[in-house]
């Protein structure tokens, strides 16, 4: 048997950072992602090959359940793979290539993309094809295992697909979205650290209440007012609304040279809104381009590591190739 499986990663579009002060918050799932091929085997060897970061193990399987070594180097990703495995009983062993098409702890929700289309085609293969909301469940699970706490977002995203507004509940809503979102996604290869950025933030709202309170009402008017832009197709406002929210952030602290060298040269070039993504501190920029897409693409990829998206309505999806 052959299985093909894809799970997108995400962008947050709005509201990073002021989220975690019960603002809402905007992601959507990007046409990148994670691809799976899965091929059966005769023996119960299990191979996993992750190129991305030059893995290559094999391992046994004994009474059904995988024998494994968890590799200290590469545990960021192998730690999902391997505990979705055994999630399963295998008769026998498979090749599991796991290609992972984005940045890794970069904000673009890569674990998230790797456990969750690891879950479809695995779960396809021993004959209990899990649904869309068993797997949101089990991969949230696995994230809170692996991590300690995990959001729903990133795990809702890869497997729901679309674009997600987190409400101040923290309940999330799929927004009725029909139109093209085209988005450049550079990345300054400087990562920042997500807990220290949040608790900075924190600290600048202890130290200064009424400023930095007034900053994140003024992301969740933006986060509200973008919410409305992407239901009416308003291609102006998101890009203003995305310049605002970088302003915001910037504002906070959580911006850097880097990060705003990359959002002035998306602008530039013709980007109509264009912000950091995720925690920052390093990471990536967003750069919302309804025109002239290819001349900031190429621009931004000169300096920077850079690719091309756009949104994945679908979520996780998957193939079986040979029976
Ligand atoms: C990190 O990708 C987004 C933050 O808002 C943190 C969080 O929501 O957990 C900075």
């Amino acid at each position: 048997m052959k299985i093909e499986a894809f799970a997108p990663g995400k962008v947050i579009l709005f509201g990073e950072h002021s989220v975690v002060h019960k603002k809402p918050a905007i992601a959507v799932a990007i046409n990148r992602g994670v691809n799976i091929e899965l091929t059966s085997r005769t023996d119960n060897t299990v191979q996993i090959n992750v190129p991305l970061i030059n893995y290559s193990s094999q391992s046994k399987l004994v009474n059904k359940k995988l024998i494994y070594e968890l590799d200290d180097q590469n545990k960021m990703i192998t730690d999902y793979i391997y505990e979705v495995i055994n999630l399963f009983e295998f008769e026998k062993g498979f090749n599991l290539t796991v290609d992972i098409k984005m940045y890794l702890g970069a904000g673009l929700g890569s674990s998230a993309a790797v456990t969750v289309s690891c879950m479809k085609a695995l779960s396809i293969l021993a004959g209990k094809e899990m649904d869309k909301n068993t797997i949101a469940h089990e991969a949230r699970n696995i994230e809170i295992k692996i991590q300690g706490a995990a959001s729903p977002i990133d795990t809702s995203m890869s497997t729901y697909g679309g674009i997600i507004y987190i409400n101040e509940e923290f309940e999330l809503e799929r927004i009725n979205f029909d139109m093209d979102l085209p988005l450049v996604i550079s990345n300054c290869e400087l990562t920042g650290n997500t807990g220290k950025l949040v608790e900075s933030v924190r600290q600048k709202y202890v130290k200064y209440p009424q400023v930095v309170g007034n900053i994140f009402n003024a992301m969740q008017e933006v986060a509200k007012g973008a919410k409305n832009a992407l239901e009416e197709g308003n291609s102006e406002l998101i890009g203003d609304y995305m310049n605002l929210n970088q302003g915001l952030l910037d504002s906070i602290g959580v911006n850097t040279q880097e990060l705003s060298d990359m959002v002035y040269m998306a602008r530039k070039f013709g980007a109509k809104g264009s912000k950091l993504t995720g925690s920052g501190g390093g990471g990536c920029i967003i750069a919302y381009c309804p025109d002239n897409i290819e001349e900031i693409y190429s621009q931004l990829n000169n300096k920077y590591p850079t690719f091309k998206c756009e949104q994945s309505d679908e979520g996780v999806t998957a193939r079986i190739i040979e029976k």
